[in-house]
């Protein structure tokens, strides 16, 4: 088998973060930034992966891939662990020289990690001449158990569902529904706040409030699952000002969650100052990006007051929703 090049997109969470982890519903966009992992096999044994965050590749052999992830450097532990479920699943694999090249840096919290997984299984299996056994449902399948291995079993697989199928979806039941949604995406523009999310502390900070009030923690997240159906139906219609209060009203629990940020909320109103028909951060707070929902006529204004609302660090991110899932690069 020759060389294969396969990228994946980056995610951005439209509505229903946190709620999602407990097998509620939300809805994700993939967008047009996309992670590339190229695989060439090789039948010595080895693997050899090469990445931008690292001086030399990093080595290992196919025997001992059987330890955990968290054994490898910070920089390939996720292409480790899709290796592992990789080779777990099929069995098939003699060794393999890997490179992974990113259009994103990870501080947007845009997915990353996701992708890279979601690339890494593609590959091994084009490049093992295995891609007809493993459809879109085994990739997502192999890649949410690699990240769940990563990241000590914290995640919903919302991100690998984007970073596998592309398009916006609505997903639930820690991937039990992936639906993609027909029609354009929402229009948005998106402001990273300048900070990096620590998003693993953030959802062990909403698994503390639920152990402490689990009957109203379960009754906001119910809530929040029913505003995400009123979002996909909203989105549907075209039905712009109605989906941008219910992504205010998603933001305002949000908010009593605590997972807020002053940059974050500051970019918030600045953009429905300026217009925006909703706005709301996205993914898991703490910092990262937030979304505004908009039109044609006030998306200049909104760009505007983000930039100008006086947050170090911030800036508006140019990206496309609705992006392509993982795919084969042409040669
Ligand atoms: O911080 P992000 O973009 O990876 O999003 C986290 C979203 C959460 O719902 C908080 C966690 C998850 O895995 O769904």
């Amino acid at each position: 088998m020759s060389h294969v090049t396969v990228s994946a997109p980056g995610k951005l969470m439209l509505l229903g973060e946190h709620a999602v982890v407990y097998g509620y519903a939300c809805l994700v966009t993939a967008v047009n930034l996309r992670v590339r992992v190229t695989v060439a096999p090789r039948d010595d044994g080895k693997v050899a992966i090469a990445t931008l965050d690292l001086p030399e590749p990093f080595a290992a052999s196919v025997d001992n891939l059987h330890g955990s992830s968290s054994e490898a450097p910070q920089a390939v532990r996720f292409v480790v662990s899709a290796l592992q479920q990789f080779w777990r699943e099929t069995g098939a694999l003699t060794g393999a020289d890997i490179a992974t090249a990113s259009d994103f840096t990870q501080a947007y919290g845009l997915g990353s990690s996701s992708a890279v997984t979601a690339a890494t299984i593609k590959a091994l299996a084009e490049a093992t001449g295995r891609g007809h056994a493993l459809d879109a449902s085994d990739i997502f399948r192999l890649g949410f158990a690699a990240v769940l291995d990563v990241q000590g079993g914290i995640g919903s697989g919302f991100d690998v569902a984007a970073a596998t199928y592309g398009g916006t979806l609505y997903y639930a039941g820690r991937g039990a529904e992936i639906v993609p949604l027909p029609g354009p995406p929402p229009p948005l523009v998106v402001g990273y706040s300048g900070i990096k999310a620590p998003t693993t502390r953030l959802v062990q900070h909403v698994a503390a409030l639920r152990a402490r009030r689990p009957e109203a923690m379960d009754a906001g997240m119910r809530h929040v699952d029913d505003l995400v159906g009123e979002a996909q139906a909203a989105l549907l219609d075209g039905d712009y000002a109605q989906l941008g209060r219910i992504m205010d009203t998603n933001q305002a629990w949000l908010d009593t969650l605590g997972v807020g940020t002053a940059a974050l909320d500051k970019l918030i109103t600045a953009a429905r100052r300026a217009g925006a028909y909703g706005a709301k951060l996205s993914g898991a707070g703490g910092g990262d990006c937030m979304i505004a929902l908009v039109n044609d006529a006030t998306r200049p204004r909104v760009e505007r007051a983000i930039a100008q609302a006086g947050v170090p660090g911030a800036e508006v991110l140019r990206v496309e929703m609705g992006a392509p899932g993982v795919q084969v690069e042409p040669l």
